[in-house]
């Protein structure tokens, strides 16, 4: 629905941003701009700011970014004509209709797809031909039976450069229709010819399953093994995914979204019972096309990225990881499958059987396995300088991640890896070489943290029982110090068997070799040791006393969060920026008065 931009101007002058949302949501003023509780994701405290002289919302705890047309479209449920219908009524304006220009651009975009079709089906013609036998014979000797040729509509553009063209024009097109699809090419003396000649050719859909472009396999003979339509009004390459509208059917009912490099490894995917099969169109994965992955509503998993288990391949999935942590988001992540050296999904499946592929997919790696594999496979981590090395590059990898509470997340996570993987821990994982434990670190008189962390393990030693409600939590602080290798032995023992009572966790962890650390923190004064950890109180103090921990170490979090805000609003002075420190100290304050009683009774 072409819609003239002065149209759209006039609509976002009249309507005032915070006006129309005001009728739909709770807005207060915050300097020049308002702010309120996003109406799209559930919060307490506003995150969700809006800026009438820029014309866009935007919301610091989901990411929820847009304009007026945007909010509507999202609050509401409209599409954009209704949102636009709506909008305009509100604003007294009437919708212009179309001009007679944009009517026959929509005319011909339909003739334009017309004319992909016919010429898709003229190629697919050309294989049953006696000219295309050898492409069919080469098809069927790369395991294709005929019903597979046909479902995938594969074709054959014979050598004869003027035969589609005059086939064409038998149909009622013109070359320069042709040529506007890049069907065919003018040469220096002015005659026109066929793009693609003496190639297999594999037709490519759009989202709905027409046919837009083409990509086609020579069989011999000197040039690219394939070439591939270029852009063309019905055509973006970064935007489509082959077999995109097959995966848009089927991730639906359960079918994994699986990426792989070629149209072939889609081909014999689906042949082998994994239909939601997609591939880029000779080019990397883009951004446009993760987009699409993640809107396909798969309920088969996260999208599942596939490559060589060779060095291209493992250099091909850094840079796909590089490209996917900024898109980051609450659901939207990846995992990635490895294929056996120097095989692609499609040889696999020839050699091995779908059983194989299937296996490869089972043992697909979530994002942060691989970030983790990435910095540190092959590494000698011995030297706590090699060890300083991995942990800032793989901090600075995650700080391109754009959503800060996913940011958050692995953090956490990946600074426990670390503990565990630098020996201070037993949580599986990769092991390395165990560090002797410091001393001099443990007769330093300790900091805030470390004060938590001794708290939080004598409270689950002489109450182990609350680990059941309130153990993820306290494992998500990623609460460090020096007693790490005792935190995470209770961590994961009260994991491994859940229902230990205090005397069966002591000699478990004895067991392990901590009896004389456990003697040591049992017996210290119990006047230095807050009073709901000592053994006579009640499970609920034991639990508020916790949760006393957790909001104070949040404190501590947020204010390293907070500094780095004013530092980062110092070296580049911008709205954005001001209003992400204003909702930090909002947040902070707010989480300070909250803050429970019991960490320091
Ligand atoms: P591959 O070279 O891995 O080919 O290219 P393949 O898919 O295994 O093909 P077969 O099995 O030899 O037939 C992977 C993809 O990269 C693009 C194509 O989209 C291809 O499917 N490509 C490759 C090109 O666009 N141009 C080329 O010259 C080569
Ligand atoms: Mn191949």
């Amino acid at each position: 629905m072409p819609l003239p931009p002065s149209f759209l101007d006039e609509l976002r002058t009249r309507l005032p941003l915070s006006e129309v949302l005001a009728k739909r949501m709770t807005l207060t003023r915050a300097g020049r701009e308002f702010k309120g509780c996003c109406p799209f994701h559930n919060e307490k405290t506003p995150s969700f700011y809006v800026n009438d002289a820029k014309g866009f919302f935007h919301c610091f705890g989901c990411g929820a970014h847009g304009d007026i047309i945007g909010f509507v479209m999202r609050f509401d449920r409209y599409s954009f004509p209704e949102a636009i219908d709506h909008l305009a009524q509100q604003a007294g304006m009437e919708v212009p209709t179309l001009s007679r220009e944009e009517v026959e651009q929509a005319k011909q975009q339909k003739t334009l797809h017309q004319l992909c079709e016919v010429t898709c089906a003229w190629y697919e013609q050309q294989l049953h031909t006696a000219k295309g036998r050898p492409s069919l014979d080469y098809l069927r000797g790369r395991g294709l039976s005929d019903e597979a040729i046909a479902r995938f509509r594969l074709g054959y553009a014979p050598m004869d450069g003027a035969a589609l063209l005059a086939h064409l024009k038998t149909q009622g097109f013109e070359p320069e229709q042709a040529m506007e699809v890049g069907l065919a090419r003018r040469s220096d003396d002015g005659r026109t010819y066929s793009f693609f000649r003496d190639r297999v050719m594999f037709p490519v859909t759009d989202r709905r399953g027409r046919v837009v472009a083409f990509g086609g396999r020579i069989m011999s003979g000197d040039g690219p093994k394939y070439i591939n339509s270029p852009d063309h009004p019905l055509f973006h390459k970064g935007k489509l995914l082959y077999s995109l509208a097959r995966a848009r059917e089927e991730a639906p009912r359960g079918a994994p979204a699986i990426v792989v490099e070629g149209y072939m490894d889609v081909i014999s995917l689906i042949e082998a019972g994994f239909p939601a099969a997609v591939a880029p169109l000779g080019t990397a994965l883009t951004e446009n096309q993760m987009e699409e992955l993640w809107k396909l509503g798969g309920t088969g998993g996260d999208p599942i990225l596939c490559f060589d288990g060779d060095n291209a391949g493992q250099r091909a999935a850094a840079r796909s990881v590089e490209r996917v942590l900024p898109l980051l988001g609450a659901n939207r992540t990846v995992r990635i499958a490895f294929l056996p050296q120097g095989q692609d999904p499609d040889d696999l499946i020839k050699s091995a059987g779908p059983k194989a592929m299937q296996e490869v997919l089972t043992n697909a790696i979530p994002l942060i396995d691989m970030l983790w594999r990435l910095e540190t496979e092959g590494k000698d981590l011995s030297a706590p300088e090699a060890r300083a090395g991995v942990r800032s590059a793989l901090f600075e990898r995650i700080g391109k991640i754009a959503d800060q509470t996913v940011q958050t997340y692995y953090k956490t996570e990946l600074q426990q890896r670390l503990n565990a993987a630098f020996g201070w821990g037993r949580v599986a994982g990769p092991r390395y070489e165990k560090a002797p434990s410091s001393n001099l670190a443990r007769r330093l008189p300790p900091d805030a943290t470390q004060q938590r962390q001794r708290m939080l393990i004598i409270g689950l030693l002489r109450h182990p029982q609350v680990f059941e409600t309130m153990g993820e939590r306290l494992i998500g602080l990623g609460i460090t110090g020096p007693l790490d290798s005792l935190w995470q032995a209770v961590v994961s023992t009260l994991e491994t068997s859940p229902g230990l009572d205090s005397e069966g966790l002591r000699s478990h962890l004895s067991d392990q070799g901590f009896s004389d650390q456990l003697d040591q923190l049992l017996a210290e004064k119990l006047t230095t040791v807050n009073r709901w950890a000592r053994p006579d109180v009640e499970v609920y103090q034991v639990e508020r006393g916790l949760e006393g921990i957790i909001s104070a170490h949040r404190l501590t979090t947020m204010q390293a969060e907070l500094r780095q805000a004013e530092r980062s609003l110092a070296e580049r002075m911008d709205e954005a920026g001001l209003a992400r420190l204003a909702a930090l100290r909002k947040e902070y304050q707010e989480a300070a008065a909250a803050s429970m009683p019991g960490e320091d009774e």
